[in-house]
């Protein structure tokens, strides 16, 4: 059986009063309509078809080859905006789904029911409704004495005694593919706004005589579709205890999940502990039995297994295992931290490799540098890697030992057991096993090597 979903996305978003396309505003990180496609394709077999009007451009370039894009000009309506979508899918689809793009807690295992629902159903669509004290303008369900479904009313032309109706309409339906298209058609122009609603199929089929099946839903959350930023600042807030306790549920610690921030497709590893004011953004991946926070920023960044981050920021950075960093430690892109590489406060790393049991403990800055195993990078030395025009790597290699404050003046090598003196000005390669010290900084002495244990 063929299924496709239909997602609106046209509407203009005016409540939003923003310059970005409704559709468009992030949650947990990724826009609205990601989460009502990763919903929708659980429950079909096709690729999706996105109605899009307003902001027609960015949807269409977000969306990239997701979805089929359709485009709805002008905006006559939910129903005039499905009937856009005819003339790709009709007689390519059994069923149709139809969503609205600005529910992103919409699961997938609710909209499968649905279709379930619906192959059961000998009418022609199913739907979901909820019950709800608030109706937030929502659409009333208005049932006949027996218990079936008659229509729907919208708020603003609902009766006084409609208005009281407690079942209100949710936006997810699936429709029988054949009596879709053709009651599409006969759907009446609303004689006070001028458009075509979708929601009056419902009261074409009963009028055809057709049982619609309406299915109530008991998560209230999930219902929940955005229209202002006081409903978005909801959905963010549910999504966000949702994500969090999906993780918590796959084995990772948070001491107060209030103040702790995922967005969806970070991954975390079990016995993790995530402390207070943690943020994890983007691709970022956390391996198993690490300690994040309290208060730490990691985006896009991979971590190993039992790494503590105390109070720091990374991103774009790879981590192997048993780091420690902190508290107020930075890795830009590019920064590799080896297996239990040390690196204390108010450090900065960028583009840069710190080999196995590298020491870092405080001020300093490592750019464009590759550091070799077991290396101490004094406090305050910092790499100068930029002329004013052109950046420059500087190599430096094992057991070495870097004096505090010294200025590695780029390109420059180091060699394996090198030392430099406290405030040298390193503006020559230095060969292994060689102290130098001064401004600028000359080879005094050559170095016996203690071998280090590995
Ligand atoms: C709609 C329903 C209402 C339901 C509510 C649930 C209709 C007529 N009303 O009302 O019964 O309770 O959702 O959230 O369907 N869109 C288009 N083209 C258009 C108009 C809208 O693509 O011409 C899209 C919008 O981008 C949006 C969705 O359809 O994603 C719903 O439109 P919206 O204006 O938000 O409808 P509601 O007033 O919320
Ligand atoms: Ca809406």
């Amino acid at each position: 059986m063929k299924i496709t979903a239909i997602l609106l996305a046209a509407g203009q978003g005016t409540r939003m009063k923003s310059s970005l396309p409704k559709v468009l505003h992030p949650v947990a990180g990724k826009p609205m309509i990601w989460h009502a496609l990763k919903a929708i394709a659980q429950s079909t077999t096709e690729k999706p078809v996105v109605v899009v009007g307003h902001g027609a451009g960015e949807v269409t370039k977000y969306l990239g080859d997701s979805a089929q894009i359709v485009e709805q000009e002008p905006q006559l309506g939910t129903g005039h905006a499905v009937l856009q979508a005819e003339a790709s899918v009709k007689g390519k689809s059994d069923l149709v789904v139809v969503c609205y793009a600005d529910m992103p807690l919409m699961r997938g295992e609710t909209l499968q029911r649905l279709v379930e629902t619906q192959k059961r159903n000998s009418g022609p669509v199913s739907m979901l409704t909820v019950i709800a004290d608030d109706p937030r303008g929502f659409g009333r369900i208005i049932r006949n004495p027996d218990g079936t479904v008659s229509a729907i009313v919208e708020e603003y032309v609902a009766t006084p005694e409609q208005l009281q109706v407690k079942e209100l309409n949710v936006g997810g339906y699936c429709f029988d593919a054949k009596w879709l298209w053709d009651a599409l058609h006969r759907i009446p122009k609303n004689p006070k706004k001028g458009e075509y609603y979708l929601t009056d199929t419902v009261e074409l089929a009963a009028k055809d005589g057709l049982p619609v099946h309406a299915t109530v839903m008991d998560d209230l959350e999930e219902t929940i579709g955005v229209n202002t930023r006081v409903h978005l600042s909801e959905v963010e807030a549910a999504m966000r205890r949702r994500i969090n306790e999906t993780h918590m549920l796959n084995g990772v610690t948070m001491i107060d999940p209030a103040s702790v921030y995922i967005e969806a497709d970070v991954r975390i590893g079990k016995d993790t502990t995530l402390m207070p004011n943690t943020c994890l953004h983007g691709g970022t991946e956390l391996g198993e039995g690490n300690i994040i926070g309290p208060n730490t920023i990691i985006r896009d960044t991979k971590v190993g297994n039992g790494c503590k981050i105390l109070a720091s920021v990374l991103e774009g950075a790879l981590l192997e295992n048993d780091v420690d960093m902190g508290p107020f430690a930075r890795l830009r892109k590019g920064a590799h931290l080896g297996n239990h590489v040390h690196m204390g406060n108010f450090g900065e790393v960028k583009d840069s490799r710190l080999a196995e049991g590298v020491k870092m403990g405080h001020f300093s800055y490592i750019g464009n540098a590759q550091i070799g195993a077991n290396t101490n990078i004094g406090a305050g030395t910092i790499t100068c890697n930029y002329d004013g025009e052109k950046k420059h790597a500087t190599e430096i290699g094992e057991d070495v030992f870097i004096g505090s404050d010294t200025m590695l003046v780029a390109p420059l090598k180091l060699g394996d057991g090198a030392k430099t003196g406290a405030g040298a000005v390193v503006t020559k390669d230095v060969p292994a096993d060689t102290l130098v010290v001064g401004m600028p900084a000359r080879a005094i002495r050559k170095l016996e090597r203690k071998t280090k244990k590995k």
